[in-house]
C-alpha cells in the first residue's frame, strides 16, 4: 500500500476555503495515525481567479490535477459571475475530462442531527445515491435557434451511451455488494415517459442484475422516489440514476439528512483521480465570518480516505464526526453550531486523536 498521497486542493469560492482548511486539518491529524502522509498542493481556481485573470481552467492545470492521487474541492460559484460559466468551465469540465463517471452521495442521518421528517431517525435514513456524472442532460448536447426572437427554439438533449450507463450500473451493483447492508439496489428512472433513455437504463439494469443474485434489484420512477424518500426513506439502500435525476434527488437527500452543512459527495473515477466535495456550494452570504459548518467538507475527507483505500483513517474521521455531532455542536446550520468553523474542526481533530490505540 502507498504511504504518501498527493492531494490537489481547490478551495474555490465563498466559504469553500474556510471549510477546506478544516478538512485538511483533519486529514493532517489522521495521517500519522494511519502511517501515511498527505502532500497538499493548492490551485487557485474559482470565481475570484476568473474575475482577476479571465482564466477558468487551463490545460496545464488539468494535467497537474490529473497527476494527483485525489482532489479536494471546496466550492465553485460566485455571485458576480453569471450562472453556468464557473460551473461548466471548472466543475463540469473537471468531472468530464477526468472521466469521474460516478457521483457518490451518501444520505445518512447521524445521531444528534435533526431531520425535517417526522418520526424518522438515524435507523431510517441511511442510503447512498450513485449518480451518473458524465452524461445525460449535462453532456451539453443541443442548441438554440433564433435566440431572442419570438421564434426561438431551444433544444437540450440527454445523452445516454450503452457504455456510460453500463459502467455506472455495474459500479452501483458492486458498491451495493461491498456495502453489505440491505443489499437492495433501486434504479431511479422515468420509463413511462423517457422511453428512449430509460429504456436503455432499464434493459442494462436488469441484464446486469442477473450477475448479482444476492442483490434485490428494484425500480421506481423518479417522482415516486421523491415521495418515498420523504415517506419511507428506510426502504432504500443504494439508488442508481442518471445525472439530472441524481442532481435533484441528492438535494432532497441532503435535506433529510440534516442539511447542506453535512452533505458530502465524491466524483469518482474508480481507476483514476477522484474529487471530493461538500455539496452545499459557496454560500456567499456566510463568507469570511467563520460560522459555516465544516462537517460536510470533513465528510468529504472521510469519503476521500475510503476511496483511497485508507479505510481505517476513514473510519476514524467518521467516528469523530459522529461524536462531534452527537455531543459537541448544537445545530448543523451556519451560525447555529455554538462554535466557530475552526473550533468545530478542532473538535473533530481531538475526537480523531482520542481514538489512537494506546
Ligand atoms: C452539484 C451541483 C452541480 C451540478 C452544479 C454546480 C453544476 O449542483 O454538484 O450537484 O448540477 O452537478
Ligand atoms: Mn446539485
Amino acid at each position: 500500500m502507498k504511504n504518501s498521497y498527493n492531494i490537489a486542493v481547490i478551495p474555490g469560492d465563498g466559504t469553500g476555503p474556510e471549510v477546506v482548511a478544516e478538512g485538511i486539518k483533519v486529514l493532517k491529524t489522521v495521517a500519522p495515525m494511519a502511517g501515511v502522509t498527505f502532500n497538499f498542493t493548492h490551485f487557485p481556481l474559482g470565481g475570484d481567479h476568473y474575475r482577476a485573470s479571465g482564466e477558468l481552467l487551463n490545460p496545464e492545470t488539468v494535467e497537474k490535477l490529473s497527476q494527483a492521487d485525489a482532489i479536494f474541492l471546496g466550492a465553485i460559484g460566485h455571485p458576480d459571475v453569471p450562472p453556468g460559466i464557473l460551473e461548466k468551465g471548472i466543475l463540469l469540465t473537471l468531472r468530464f475530462t477526468l472521466d469521474q463517471y460516478i457521483n457518490l452521495r451518501p444520505v445518512k442521518l447521524y445521531e444528534g442531527v435533526n431531520t425535517p421528517l417526522k418520526n424518522k431517525g438515524p435507523e431510517d435514513i441511511d442510503f447512498v445515491v450513485v449518480r451518473e456524472n458524465t452524461e445525460g442532460l449535462y453532456a451539453g448536447a443541443g442548441g438554440v435557434l433564433k435566440k431572442g426572437t419570438p421564434d426561438e427554439v431551444a433544444v437540450q438533449e440527454s445523452i445516454n451511451t450503452r457504455k456510460g450507463v453500463e459502467r455506472c450500473i455495474r459500479f452501483a451493483f458492486e458498491y451495493c455488494k461491498k456495502r453489505n447492508r440491505k443489499k437492495k439496489l433501486t434504479l431511479c428512472g422515468k420509463t413511462n415517459v423517457l422511453t428512449y433513455a430509460f429504456d436503455l437504463w432499464d434493459r442494462v439494469f436488469w441484464e446486469v442484475a442477473k450477475e448479482y443474485p444476492d442483490i434485490e434489484a428494484d425500480y421506481a420512477h423518479v417522482d415516486a422516489i421523491c415521495m418515498w424518500m420523504v415517506k419511507n426513506p428506510e426502504w432504500f439502500d443504494v439508488i442508481v440514476t442518471d445525472n439530472m435525476f441524481g442532481d435533484i434527488i441528492t438535494d432532497l437527500g441532503a435535506m433529510i439528512q440534516g442539511g447542506m452543512g453535512i452533505a458530502a459527495g465524491g466524483n469518482i473515477h474508480p481507476q483514476g483521480v477522484s474529487m471530493f466535495e461538500p455539496i452545499g456550494g459557496s454560500a456567499p452570504k456566510y463568507t469570511g465570518q467563520g460560522i459555516i459548518n465544516p462537517l460536510a467538507a470533513i465528510g468529504a475527507a472521510h469519503l476521500m480516505c475510503e476511496t483511497l483505500g485508507l479505510s481505517e483513517a476513514g473510519q476514524w474521521i467518521e467516528n469523530a464526526l459522529m461524536k462531534v455531532l452527537r455531543e459537541d455542536i448544537k445545530d448543523v446550520g451556519a451560525g447555529k453550531m455554538g462554535h466557530s468553523t475552526s473550533e468545530v474542526g478542532d473538535l473533530v481533530c481531538e475526537a480523531v486523536r482520542s481514538q489512537k490505540k494506546s
